[in-house]
């Protein structure tokens, strides 16, 4: 595969580092854009870090300085509960940032322009699961900003020609995340906490393995595909109470469960039909859920030791 410069907006953060370590062993230079470069062990050596938000104006010196081919942008504001209480803030980040990256593409003629998309914007569905050609409808302030965002990178497609990819990801877990149910569960059990469960733990989540998603990530540089837009997902239901006994069985503990209440903007039920992806990308997700928890479980032991040795 040639070599390529891509620029990884986000690639600080949980998925996009992942893609970030998956571009470099393929031998890509990478340039990220992040605001946050606090997680140093999150960061691969081989790529060169700018800690700047993505709608600074400033970013512009990386495209005038740099031959950038591909814009894989990942940066947003992620949180549900936090796009509820700041919604501007939301949108600044996930809208217009989206703009002004797709200016960026546009100006200095990008070839690709890989976006982040989310299962949010279905929101609660009738009918499980859902396809590319469902329709949208959002029920959060987060939602609405990725499904915006999505318009504006189809438009950039349509005026302007640019190549672009819209993956809707499913429940992404693994290594390295923060926020989310599998995250939080598994730092919570390995200290001995309470878990805390929204509603009576029966709502259903698709949960697909951060790897798998790096490894679209690359197919998808070098495939030419009809679709724009895809499903990024494991077409399988699992939910949080079955997550947590999967957990328990793992760690061998039995875990405190405390019950809260169904956040505003929840979706009840995800699962998301991926047949679509594996017919022009053929990329279907390898992990298992269980392969993927053992192994998330473990980044997290490895995590907690590194801290408590002071490292
Ligand atoms: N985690 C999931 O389950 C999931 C599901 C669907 C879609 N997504 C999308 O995937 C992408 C990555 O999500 P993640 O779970 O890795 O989140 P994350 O919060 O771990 O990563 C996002 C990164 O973007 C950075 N960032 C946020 N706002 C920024 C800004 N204005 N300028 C520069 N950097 C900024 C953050 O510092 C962080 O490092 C997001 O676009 C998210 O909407 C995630």
């Amino acid at each position: 595969m040639a070599q390529m410069n891509i620029l990884v907006t986000g690639g600080a953060g949980f998925i996009a580092s992942h893609i970030v370590d998956k571009y470099i062993s393929l031998g890509h230079r990478i340039i990220v854009v992040d605001h946050n470069l606090k997680n140093k062990s999150y960061l691969n050596s081989k790529a060169q870090y700018i800690e700047s938000d993505i709608d600074d104006k400033k970013i512009e010196d990386i495209f005038r300085d740099n031959k950038i081919d591909v814009i894989n942008h990942h940066a947003a504001q992620i949180s549900v509960e936090d796009a509820e209480k700041f919604p501007e803030e939301n949108a600044k980040t996930n809208i217009l940032g989206t703009l002004h990256l797709l200016e960026m593409a546009r100006k200095y003629k990008i070839k690709k322009f890989i976006f982040s998309s989310s299962a949010a914007l279905y929101g609660n569905v009738k009918q499980l699961p859902v396809t590319e050609n469902t329709l949208t409808n959002p029920n959060s302030q987060y939602g609405i900003s990725k499904l915006c965002a999505e318009k504006y990178v189809l438009l950039y497609n349509q005026l302007y020609d640019l190549d672009i990819t819209i993956f809707r990801y499913a429940n992404a877990y693994g290594p390295r995340q923060k926020g989310g149910v599998i995250a939080l569960c598994t730092q919570n059990i390995l200290q001995n906490k309470p878990l805390a469960v929204r509603g009576d733990g029966e709502t259903t989540r698709d949960f697909v393995f951060v790897e798998d998603i790096a490894e679209v990530n690359a197919l998808v540089l070098t495939k030419q595909t009809q679709s724009k837009i895809f499903n990024v997902s494991t077409n399988t239901k699992t939910s949080i109470n079955n997550f947590i006994t999967f957990l328990s069985d793992i760690t061998k503990i039995t875990p405190q469960i405390i019950k809260t209440q169904l956040i505003a903007g929840e979706i009840i039920n995800s699962r998301l039909d991926n047949t679509l992806i594996f017919k022009e990308l053929q990329w279907k997700p390898k992990t298992s859920f269980k392969e993927g928890l053992q192994k998330t479980i473990v980044a997290f032991e490895k995590e907690y030791n590194h801290k408590e040795l002071g490292e």
